[in-house]
């Protein structure tokens, strides 16, 4: 049961008084979580949002600024997973830093009184040593904060719920550091896939081959092989100028730090930023007629089910769209998801040849199961990065035809 008579003890106004002053008016470090070999790519993004204050580094990109710069993040970048906050980064010289350290953030901003939280700890080589402890004190030093101002303190979230806030405590060697998550549900669950087909590709590699290939809307599109149709909504996506978080929700919405008027105006700014259609044709096609059918209801579901057209070919047998040249990206069966590897390197050895015949002039993306399956394709001016996918470490490769 809650205790009452105790939340009285810390009044709704003291509470915004300590929001503004410790939140709102301060500049924060900020994390944005990236699939390894995306960093450079959300880096891009995030000084495209008008932030000065980025360094990639391994597993994402650090950047600082004011409270709104976390609205930004959590509603355009597309090749970020989640954004956290960095509360403490700090050195370990023994045990007693990271009580400390703990006991020093202003936990009543960001936790709400009573509210469900876990603690995630990845400890490498750190002198810190017992996960299972390193998540006791942190909880148990925002307990106590919370309980000295009268507020209710945080319970332990029970088994994965959705419902809970996620402390993360990172060790690695002497450094050691406390993050926020305000993102909650993955960024790349953009919401328009209820039904993936097969073997689709997760939404924040398909928009880093886009980015890769340099495309923003204005080169009319082709996706041969479009499956469920990730690359040619993705496509949709940046050609329209569409934020891919304007339609979800975010766990910052649930705290006592959240900035509802700005987050609502910069939520109007992303909408009045759209444009109405996309400038030029985008065009996914694949020989299954189901697939067909699962793109075209993602399509809808994202909203861009007048921007995308969908057609049954073969890619082998059909022509390319008298639109052409153009910007053709592809997502072939890769061996360990579909079929066997020397099946998928003599499907990629097909494609290159059927490239070089029929899309020369054509700028071009393809993601690889391997690495040296490049040399099938033939392409010019290369660029590629390798990242992991669903298990798989997979390269995307962009260059000319
Ligand atoms: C790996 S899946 C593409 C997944 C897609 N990128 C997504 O995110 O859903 C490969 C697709 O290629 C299609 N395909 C295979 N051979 C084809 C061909 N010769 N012509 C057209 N489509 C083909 C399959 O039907 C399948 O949907």
């Amino acid at each position: 049961m809650p205790n009452t008579e105790k939340i009285a003890l810390v009044p709704a106004t003291n509470l915004e008084r300590r929001v503004k002053r410790q939140v709102w008016a301060l500049e924060h470090d900020f994390f944005a979580v990236t699939a390894p070999g995306l960093e450079e790519l959300c880096a891009a993004e995030l000084k495209a949002l008008g932030l000065t204050q980025i360094e990639p580094q391994p597993g994402g990109v650090a950047f600082r600024g004011r409270w709104e710069c976390l609205y930004l993040a959590n509603l355009w970048l597309r090749t970020a997973g989640r954004v956290l906050l960095r509360l403490k980064d700090f050195r370990v010289h023994n045990w007693s830093d990271l009580p400390r350290q703990a006991m020093a953030v202003p936990w009543e901003v960001y936790l709400p009184a009573g509210g469900a939280v876990r603690v995630q700890v990845a400890l490498r080589e750190s002198n810190l040593k017992h996960s299972g402890r390193v998540a006791e004190e942190i909880l148990g030093a925002a307990a106590q904060r919370l309980a000295s101002l009268g507020l209710e303190p945080p319970v332990l979230a029970e088994g994965a719920t959705d419902e809970a806030l996620t402390i993360m405590a990172r060790g690695a060697g002497r450094r050691a550091s406390i993050s926020l998550d305000l993102t909650g549900e993955h960024l790349h669950r953009r919401g328009y896939r209820l039904d993936p087909g097969q073997a689709p590709l997760r939404e924040d590699l398909a928009a880093a081959l886009l980015m890769l290939c340099g495309y923003d809307g204005q080169v009319p599109l082709l996706d041969p092989l479009c499956g469920s149709g990730t690359l040619a909504i993705e496509a949709g996506l940046l050609a329209r100028g569409l934020a891919p978080g304007l339609g979800r929700a975010f766990k910052v919405e649930g705290l006592p730090c959240h900035r509802a008027p700005a987050f609502a105006h910069l939520q109007k700014k992303a909408a009045e930023k759209t444009r109405a259609q996309a400038p030029l044709p985008i065009e996914g096609r694949d020989r299954s007629a189901p697939a067909l059918a699962t793109a075209r209801a993602n399509a809808l579901r994202a909203g861009l089910g007048q921007d995308l057209v969908f057609a049954k070919a073969d890619f082998f047998k059909a022509d390319p769209p008298a639109w052409g040249p153009g910007l053709v990206v592809i997502n072939p069966p890769y061996g360990k998801r579909l079929g066997s590897v020397r099946e998928a390197e003599e499907f990629a050895a097909r494609l290159g040849r059927r490239l070089r015949e029929a899309y020369a002039g054509w700028r071009c993306g393809v993601v690889l199961y391997l690495p040296n399956w490049a040399e099938l394709l033939g392409l010019k001016r290369t660029s590629q990065l390798v990242a992991p996918h669903g298990g798989l470490k997979v390269t995307l490769l962009a260059g000319d035809l």
